[in-house]
């Protein structure tokens, strides 16, 4: 204690003493009669206090049980109460100044907000609901360590666009073949690719889609595409999992070709397509050079992250430490746009309802309430890279339900997709 006194100095030995008096209050002793002791209490952020405590073996389940008293006792609301990750003899308490709720129905913030054109949810902050405009960003990451909330966030996110946004064309890339991707198979505007030829063939066509978009700009003396007057929808390329598309691991030069050639086209998707109206959005478990090349993280202006297993993967995505120290809550993350920092509980949204949505959307797309602007984009891969892309025809927008088709190595080689 005269250490701590020596160092922190008499305020905060002060408050030690005052959170110990309470903590004691819980009743809380091991098999020798001896009490859990404070061991530091941190202001993680003006809403948040972190009171770590040394629980001479007392379990976790133990501290869990008695949440009710510790918040009776402390006068203050316990966000989540965990082992520390590092040093299990450690056991933290997260108290929080708001009462943050855990889970956030995708139904009811939907049923309590108007979306603007071509927003979709963030989630829940201190703020109220808050909602970000797509245009503003235009690309988007999603990070976080694995269980964090990122696959269901990329699912409200999209459900959420789509119904915010009459024109839009999705690519889902998931090349871990998530069970998630599943819930999009019959959504009549969605494509999803799971293998890596397939992936790298598509964004290659989406590149050739993003340079004949700013030949048509060049020739009509526009600025960028607007969807109504030049008939082209929104495209939005989703990549779960990103680092399995960017970081193949096999020692195989095929693959490793593949990786570079996909990191290679993202690179000039995400410098240049914002004027075409295309936009990616990208979901990894860690953000390195190897997994997102530098290039293309500089040019995602949008980032969300979960929480994050290291201070410097928070560090990486965030500039700050911010979601390390995050409680571990699910869904529970700090959104990062320009100079915004704001923490946000995404919403949860559940298979059944992905799915039902998705039976909307193909009664709109038949009975013409919806439509898209151009035919579906062409990812076959033998198809003519000119494609129908400004064709007013939508007869292929109604028998777009039978799946995505896989493309093999032989469909696809390497050569096919360089040229
Ligand atoms: N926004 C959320 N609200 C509440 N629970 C969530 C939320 N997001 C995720 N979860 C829970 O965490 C689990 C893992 O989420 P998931 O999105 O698959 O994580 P990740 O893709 O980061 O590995 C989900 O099955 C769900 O139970
Ligand atoms: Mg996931």
């Amino acid at each position: 204690m005269l250490l701590i006194l020596i160092i922190h100095g008499f305020p905060y030995y002060a408050l030690m003493n005052r959170f110990q008096n309470r903590l004691n209050r819980a009743g809380l002793s091991n098999g020798l009669n001896w009490k859990p002791k404070v061991a530091s209490i941190n202001e993680e952020s003006f809403n948040r206090t972190k009171l770590t405590i040394y629980n001479g073996g007392i379990g976790i389940n133990e501290f869990q049980n008695k949440k009710d008293i510790f918040e009776a006792s402390f006068g203050r609301k316990i966000e989540a109460i965990t082992s520390d990750e590092l040093s299990p003899e450690y056991t933290v308490i997260m108290f929080t100044k708001n009462n943050w709720p855990k889970v956030v129905k995708f139904s009811s913030i939907c049923n309590n907000i108007n979306l603007h054109r071509d927003h979709f949810i963030l989630g829940h902050t201190l703020k109220g609901i808050v909602t970000q405009d797509i245009n503003e960003l235009p690309h988007m990451l999603i990070a976080g360590s694995t269980g964090s909330g990122k696959s269901i966030m990329m699912k409200e996110v999209l459900v959420s666009l789509m119904k915010s946004s009459p024109y839009l064309q999705v690519i889902f890339l998931d090349l871990k073949a998530g069970i998630e991707v599943q819930d999009f198979k019959n959504y009549p505007n969605v494509s999803i690719i799971k293998d890596m030829e397939s992936a790298v063939y598509v964004l290659k066509r989406i590149k050739t889609e993003m340079d004949q978009r700013f030949s048509y700009l060049e020739q009509n003396g526009h600025r960028e595409i607007v969807c109504e007057r030049d008939k082209m929808d929104k495209i939005l390329v989703v990549v779960d999992e990103a680092s399995v598309l960017y970081m193949s691991n096999y020692a195989n030069q095929q693959a490793m070709k593949l990786s570079r050639m996909a990191r290679e086209l993202t690179d000039s998707l995400a410098k240049l397509s914002r004027a075409a109206n295309i936009h990616l959005l990208l979901a990894t478990q860690k953000v390195t050079k190897e997994t997102i090349d530098t290039h293309i993280q500089e040019n995602i202006s949008g980032k969300f992250c979960f929480k994050t297993n290291t201070l410097a993967g928070s560090v990486t995505v965030l500039g700050n430490g911010a979601a390390y120290s995050l409680p571990d809550i699910p869904g529970r993350g700090f959104w990062s746009h320009g100079h915004k920092l704001i923490e946000v509980q995404v919403p949860l949204i559940t298979s059944e309802e992905v799915k039902q949505f998705g039976e909307k959307l193909v009664e709109e797309y038949k009975c013409g309430s919806r439509k898209m602007l151009q035919a579906k984009i062409n990812l076959e891969p033998n198809s003519n890279s000119n494609g129908d892309s400004n064709s007013d025809n939508n007869s292929n927008n109604n028998n777009q339900s039978n799946g995505p088709k896989n493309y093999k190595v032989e469909d696809v080689c390497i050569k096919q997709i360089e040229n």
